[in-house]
């Protein structure tokens, strides 16, 4: 099977009310961990790279890995590039092979992101390629970009359906409350999404996907071993499950995970570095790191996302 866009599969989510996970990818290990993890449960999957991650590992060993990871699992994977700074960034990733861009104008005006947004639609459509975009904009840490709890804000509803009609997006990124990184809350702060503004969004464009970034949970069980082990996350807070689970029962059908796939990978490999301080064989710490991605995303699929059996 070759890769996929995420048309079909966002399709079903929006109809039977759970979402696909869109996983970072960044190296081997973690690639083999998160597909083996959706080959056990038969879920449809979606890999995505950021800029950071090309930068990391160079598109094409990128590729050469998922295409891997497909003839070995057999199962339907879109392949997404995460925040596209820009035109030629989406290009580069569309002309590359991949099935599916975001072009992340966020951070520009409104009439900024519609422009350079339509033009990134007009080149995908053209290569068979889905396009996300970004309306809002959520605090939080990407790759070298820190946008502060100032600077960010909440989607404007008002804005959707222009925005969609004007840039013909195939799925729009919004902020509610989610935020990018470990730190989501602060500390005696009652997590909360704004599920107003996402009901609002799905009355205004029925049936269209929305995507939701910024949504780890940041799993207790890997902060604690890494704090266990030598390390101080003790501020660390994501989104609870149940709110994510909530808003994959609603329009969004693509949920964005990075950061609990970095804690579960730390966590393995910094317990078993503390307990064996004198392996140094590479295989013998990234195996704990590969084990934790895969019952990672095997619990966010069964238990969050509720996409299992659904490939
Ligand atoms: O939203 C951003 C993702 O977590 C990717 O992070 O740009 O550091 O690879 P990165
Ligand atoms: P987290 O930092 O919450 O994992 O968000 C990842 C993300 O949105 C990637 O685009
Ligand atoms: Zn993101």
């Amino acid at each position: 099977m070759p890769l996929v866009t995420s048309t079909e599969m966002f399709k079903k989510a929006y109809e039977g009310g759970y979402a696909i996970g869109a996983f970072n990818v960044n190296n081997m290990e973690i690639i083999q961990g998160i597909t083996q993890a959706a080959k056990n449960t038969q879920a449809p999957l979606i890999l995505q790279v950021s800029a950071g991650a090309r930068k990391y590992a160079k598109h094409m060993y990128l590729m050469k890995l998922v295409e891997a990871a497909i003839e070995d699992t057999g199962l339907p994977i879109c392949l997404h590039l995460d925040h596209g700074a820009d035109f030629e960034t989406c290009k580069s990733c569309i002309d590359g092979g991949f099935t599916s861009v975001m072009i992340d104008g966020s951070h520009h005006s409104y009439e900024k992101n519609i422009e350079v947004t339509r033009q990134v639609v007009e080149y995908a459509h053209k290569h068979g390629v889905v396009v996300e975009a970004e309306l809002g904009r959520l605090a939080g840490i990407e790759d070298d970009v820190n946008v502060s709890e100032e600077d960010s804000s909440y989607t404007n509803p008002e804005q959707v359906e222009e925005f969609v009609n004007l840039t013909g997006v195939d799925s729009l990124a919004i902020a509610i409350g989610t935020s990018h990184g470990a730190y989501k809350f602060k500390p005696g702060q009652k997590p909360a999404l704004r599920f107003d503004i996402l009901e609002e969004v799905e009355r205004r464009l029925p049936g269209f996907p929305i995507v939701l970034h910024g949504a780890s949970s940041v799993i207790p069980q890997y902060v604690e071993t890494i704090n266990a082990n030598g390390g101080n996350l003790d501020d660390a807070i994501g989104i609870p499950e149940d709110m994510l689970r909530k808003a994959a029962s609603m329009a969004v059908c693509k949920i964005n995970i990075d950061s609990d796939l970095r804690l579960a990978m730390t966590a393995g490999v910094r317990e078993h570095l503390m307990n064996n301080p004198s392996h140094f064989d590479p295989r013998q710490y990234l195996k704990p790191g590969r084990e934790n991605i895969e019952d990672l995303v095997q619990k966010k699929i069964i238990n969050v996302l509720g996409s299992n059996g659904k490939a």
